[in-house]
């Protein structure tokens, strides 16, 4: 069998998948990234596609026999897998159950049968805090349980990490689980700085949040996060390696990343807010990370606060916006 030394990125053309894809271009791995454009775009991949060590497939993983048979050539070279594809949308997931079955569960189901298939070893998967259900204001720790998610996104996460942790004891060298919190940043998808900007673009004189802005959580920008998760792969190497990701702080408000977003693009729009205290069904309206164990390992963020991680994310998506339109 060849020299296992293939990264394989499974959406690779999203907003973390991409700058994934470059981080590890640019440490000298080979990349093999696979998308279906669901919600990721080409243009993310541009610098990747300029780098002679990368490849890209466009595919639907959740269908299995597809996936499994369209890595016949390159399966026996794969290393890791960095499993990032699934649904981003969760209220549209709550509407639709369906769609965290087949984008968040099935496509982790898949990447479970790929490692089956090729005998890959390593793989580290992107779950969420929304895999905790709703503690309030308790700084939540990894080994807290019993979980009761409330989203379909949440559910269909927790689903997956139970299902590659039942794959690691037969099949596995180390699994990494890492419980992302909100991550923002340039080439975002969505989220709720993309969405005001959308939103301002549409009515420039009015911004309309959903829920009454009270809602409080932590963000990390997307660099951070990626320093976070390449030193946990280097230094975690028990079987299962289960991580929290976030910085310190409470988080920040949703009002005041509102009045960020009106004060950096569009300085008279009005704020108007909805009335109740989450965004939609299955939105957890406040919620705080232990971060201890990843502290521990000598991670901290450059990003010293989530407000900072705001101010950031939205300049970099309003000069992105900017040279769009230009
Ligand atoms: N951004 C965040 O705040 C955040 C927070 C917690 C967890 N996560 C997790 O991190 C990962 C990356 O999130 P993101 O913010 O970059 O989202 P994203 O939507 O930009 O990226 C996900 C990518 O997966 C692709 N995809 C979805 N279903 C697919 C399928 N069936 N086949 C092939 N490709 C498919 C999409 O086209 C998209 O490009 C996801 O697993 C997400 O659940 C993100």
């Amino acid at each position: 069998m060849s020299e296992r030394n293939l990264h394989l990125v499974t959406g690779a053309a999203g907003f973390i998948g991409s700058h994934l894809v470059d981080r590890l271009l640019t440490a000298g791995h080979r990349v093999f990234g696979v998308d279906n454009f669901v919600r990721g775009n080409k243009e993310n991949l541009r610098a990747a596609r300029q780098h002679t060590g990368f490849a890209f497939l466009e595919l639907d993983i959740s269908d299995t026999a597809a996936f499994v048979a369209a890595l016949n050539e390159v399966g026996g070279m794969i290393d890791v897998i960095w499993h990032l594809a699934a649904n981003s949308d969760i209220s549209a997931g709550g509407a639709d159950a369906a769609i965290d079955l087949r984008d968040t569960f099935m496509t982790t189901y898949s990447v479970a049968q790929v490692c089956r298939e090729y005998g890959v070893r390593k793989l580290a998967f992107s779950s969420t805090s929304a895999v905790y259900g709703d503690h309030g204001s308790i700084a939540v720790h990894e080994d807290i349980g019993p979980l009761f998610p409330i989203s379909n996104y949440g559910a269909m996460k927790l689903a997956s990490e139970a299902c590659l942790t039942a794959l690691s004891e037969a099949a596995l060298d180390n699994l990494w689980l890492f419980r992302f919190p909100n991550v923002i940043g340039g080439r975002a998808t969505h989220g709720v700085i993309y969405d005001f900007l959308d939103k301002l673009e549409k009515t420039p004189h009015e911004l309309r949040v959903l829920g009454n802005g009270t809602q409080c959580k932590p963000y990390l920008y997307v660099d951070d996060l990626l320093d976070a998760i390449l030193l946990i792969v280097e230094r975690a190497r028990d079987r299962i390696n289960c991580f929290n990701i976030g910085p310190e702080d409470e988080g920040v408000l949703v009002r005041d990343i509102a009045e960020i977003v009106v004060d950096k693009a569009c300085r008279n729009a009005r704020i108007l807010y909805g009335s109740e205290d989450r965004g939609w069904i299955g939105d957890i309206p406040r919620f705080r990370y232990a971060v201890d164990k990843i502290q521990a390992l000598g991670w901290t963020p450059v990003c010293t606060s989530s407000r900072e991680a705001v101010e950031k994310a939205v300049d970099a998506q309003v000069s992105e916006r900017s040279g769009k339109s230009a």
